[in-house]
């Protein structure tokens, strides 16, 4: 190959920056010009091509967001509108991709090598970590840090009003934040979209506390299908109980700020995997993270279900909030 291209697609993610520089500067170092797709799959459509130079992705790699812009391209589920996006491609010269997105984009990528035979190749930026075959995705690690870190605040004026808090973090169809942020803030209950936890469990976990001289309490729930879902969990929760909760919704706070090293570390491992795979002929495939190996997942896989909530870290929560 001559030429590819690099495009985010789906939700932002901290990291998705580190992995577009070393996607761009892994294809320089092998002589391969790379182009920019700005604003991911209708970028494609619309030809929003830049040429990228090692100059372009510097002073990106501390930065969250994506300098390419993102979006989530409706428009790409019709097979003409796939078809233009290659006769684009291919009109600019550009021989393959690699794509830094989530289970949307992969099924896209996925199409475009089956209907057209489009070679690309991807990395799992999204901080729902709801990819199968990675055991984390880029962005992850900083928005669990940066959901963290709130909790921390928000334990500070729980503790001192002697209240009880809900708080509310990203996940629509997945429940790792939740999992995760839920033992690392000490939370007593974590309400996941895919498992099924009670108000009817909340409260008598709430109320054991106060047994056990408990005076402030941190449930956190993940927003799924519904963002807000928690004001009602705290009317259910008021309803049965009487306990006054107060809501605290993280939103998209947790899909900003800088990514941790963490997050930087694995973008760049993968954009760099991801990129001489393509370069060596593999395609239709993500590069992933298993244990300390990089991993080659075919998309279909890496989209055939949403990443399960780890239910030993949902015990673990309620053990540990005695
Ligand atoms: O990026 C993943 C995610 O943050 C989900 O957790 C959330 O439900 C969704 O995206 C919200 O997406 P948007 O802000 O693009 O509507």
């Amino acid at each position: 190959m001559k030429k590819i291209g690099v495009f985010t697609s789906g939700g932002d993610a901290p990291g998705m920056n580190a992995g577009i520089r070393a996607i761009t500067r892994t294809a320089i170092a092998k002589n391969v010009e790379i182009v920019g797709i700005i604003g991911g799959y209708s970028g494609i459509v619309d030809k929003k091509f830049q040429a990228l130079n090692l100059r372009s992705v510097a002073n990106i790699i501390q930065r969250g967001g994506t300098f390419l812009k993102t979006g989530r391209c409706l428009e790409f589920h019709k097979s003409d509108v796939r078809k233009l996006a290659i006769d684009n491609l291919r009109q600019e010269g550009i021989e393959g991709l690699v794509c830094v997105g989530g289970d949307g984009s992969f099924r896209g990528a996925h199409l475009l090598w089956q209907e057209h035979q489009f070679p690309i190749t991807g990395i799992p930026g999204t901080i729902d970590n709801d990819i199968m075959g990675t055991d984390n995705t880029i962005g992850f690690d900083t928005a669990v840090n940066t959901a963290l870190d709130a909790i921390d605040r928000v334990r500070d004026t729980a503790a001192s009003h002697d209240r009880l808090f809900i708080v509310e973090v990203m996940g629509r169809n997945a429940g790792l934040i939740a999992a995760h942020v839920g033992v690392a803030g000490g939370a007593e209950i974590v309400f996941a979209p895919d498992l099924v936890t009670t108000v009817d469990q909340a409260v008598e976990k709430i109320k054991a506390g106060q047994a056990k001289g408990k005076s402030s309490s941190i449930l956190v729930a993940a927003e799924g299908q519904k963002p807000g879902r928690s004001y009602d969990l705290a009317e259910q929760i008021r309803k049965k109980s009487g306990l006054d909760a107060k809501v605290c919704i993280l939103g998209h706070i947790q899909r900003g700020g800088t990514p941790t090293a963490i997050d930087r570390i694995l973008a760049s491992r993968l954009g760099a995997a991801a990129t001489e795979g393509l370069l060596n002929g593999e395609k239709d495939i993500m590069y992933g993270v298993q244990g300390e190996q990089i991993a080659k997942v075919p998309f279909e896989f890496a989209t055939s279900q949403v990443k399960a909530t780890p239910k030993d870290l949902m015990q673990l929560t309620s053990i540990l909030a005695n």
